[in-house]
């Protein structure tokens, strides 16, 4: 491990500048899983802030600011010590590091003995002033007894029978840490929020190719020939990051916030996909868009849930519309060489598509 506490020390401001300055300087936060997608933004965004941030598992020297104030150090999430050597001397923590899997042997046991470790390693520190966990739509709407009409919001909880049952451990596992994030933190008096984001899309910074980023880069490379009759709420990345900043700043913050742009049938998603790039539905990818038909021709077509975003937007954060977050994900898909160009040049009228 690489923990270079002198980077930290020499990144406080002189408390006569503290005043003028943006209110990350000369607060330390960690990031665990910073090399992920989601947590590579928030870093970008916390350097961009002035936060010197001690990154686990990274790669963003590139970043803006990295250079002074990005403190590169190892953790696993099952391994106490790594983890406490991360978060010594934090203001804060923000913990993102988790398998994303429905393997249960490698989703359960990380996920929730990690996070007690983070929250565990938190109160030890002493020195942190709030811990914002990464929790996931998984741990709220996995649930067959809500009702059409009721809006999800911060109340509902996903069934932990019903997760085990229809063997959805990713959801489970989030589900059980995000409790264990609760229980941990009350034993330990430690301020822990709770960011619930649903499927996220939008730019990468990352190289690889996360979980999320299959769910569209399957529609445009041929290896998915068919959608479900399956509904799903989105939300961009860059917002999912600027919630878990503005939790974590927001002096009265607290509970869960749930991080949802809008929610979507699969075909909506195929058929904005088909408009802002309609090279890919004509191309020499034969299973692509344009063929796409639904897997079940049976059912009648599962309706959008309603759900509320109404916490966050208090909060002050506007969302991205979905339309444009697809875009710059296969955009992005392009750059980063995981998708072929087809066509170099879309329409500029074309972004943009409303939902
Ligand atoms: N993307 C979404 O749609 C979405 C939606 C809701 C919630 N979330 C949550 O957001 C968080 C980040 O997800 P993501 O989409 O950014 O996924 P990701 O790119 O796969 O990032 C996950 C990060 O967790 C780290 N990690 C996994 N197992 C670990 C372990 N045992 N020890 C230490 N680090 C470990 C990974 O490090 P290595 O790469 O080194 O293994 C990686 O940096 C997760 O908590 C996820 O549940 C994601």
């Amino acid at each position: 491990m690489t923990v270079v506490d002198d980077a930290a020390a020499a990144a406080q401001p002189e408390p006569e500048l503290q005043q003028q300055l943006p209110p990350g300087h000369g607060q330390t936060v960690c990031v665990t899983g910073a090399g992920g997608y989601i947590a590579s933004w928030l870093v970008k965004l916390l350097l961009e802030k002035g936060y010197t941030v001690k990154g686990t598992n990274a790669h963003l020297k590139a970043l803006d600011g990295a250079g002074e104030r990005l403190v590169l150090c190892k953790a696993d999430l099952l391994d106490y010590d790594s983890i406490r050597a991360a978060v010594d001397g934090c203001h804060g923590v923000f913990h993102t590091a988790s398998p994303v899997t429905d393997d249960p042997e490698q989703m359960v046991e990380p996920a929730v003995r990690g996070t007690e470790y983070v929250i565990k390693a938190a109160a030890e520190a002493g020195t942190v002033r709030r811990v914002v966990f990464t929790s996931s739509i998984g741990a709220v709407t996995m649930d067959p007894n809500r009702g059409p009409d009721v809006v999800v919001d911060e109340s509902c909880w996903s069934d932990l029978e019903y997760c085990k049952k229809t063997k959805n451990w990713y959801c489970y596992g989030k589900a059980v840490a995000e409790q264990a994030a609760c229980k941990v933190s009350e034993e330990h008096g430690v301020d822990l929020v709770v960011v619930n984001p649903v499927l996220v899309v939008g730019p990468l910074l990352q190289p690889t190719v996360n979980a999320s980023a299959v769910h569209i880069l399957k529609y445009l490379d041929g290896s998915a020939n068919k959608y479900a009759n399956a509904v799903q709420a989105y939300v961009d990345v860059r917002d999912v990051v600027a919630a878990h900043v503005r939790v974590f700043e927001a002096p009265g913050a607290s509970g869960r916030y749930l991080c949802a742009e809008r929610v979507l049938h699969r075909e909506d998603v195929v058929h904005i996909l088909a408009k802002l790039f309609p090279d890919y539905a004509a191309s020499l990818l034969k299973s692509s868009m344009l063929v796409l038909r639904c897997s079940d021709e049976v059912n009648p077509r599962k309706q959008p849930y309603k759900m509320s975003n109404k916490k966050l937007q208090d909060l002050g954060l506007q969302f991205i519309p979905v339309s444009d977050s697809l875009y710059e994900t296969v955009k992005s898909l392009q750059v980063k060489g995981h998708l072929p160009v087809i066509s170099k040049e879309i329409p500029a009228e074309l972004n943009g598509v409303p939902a």
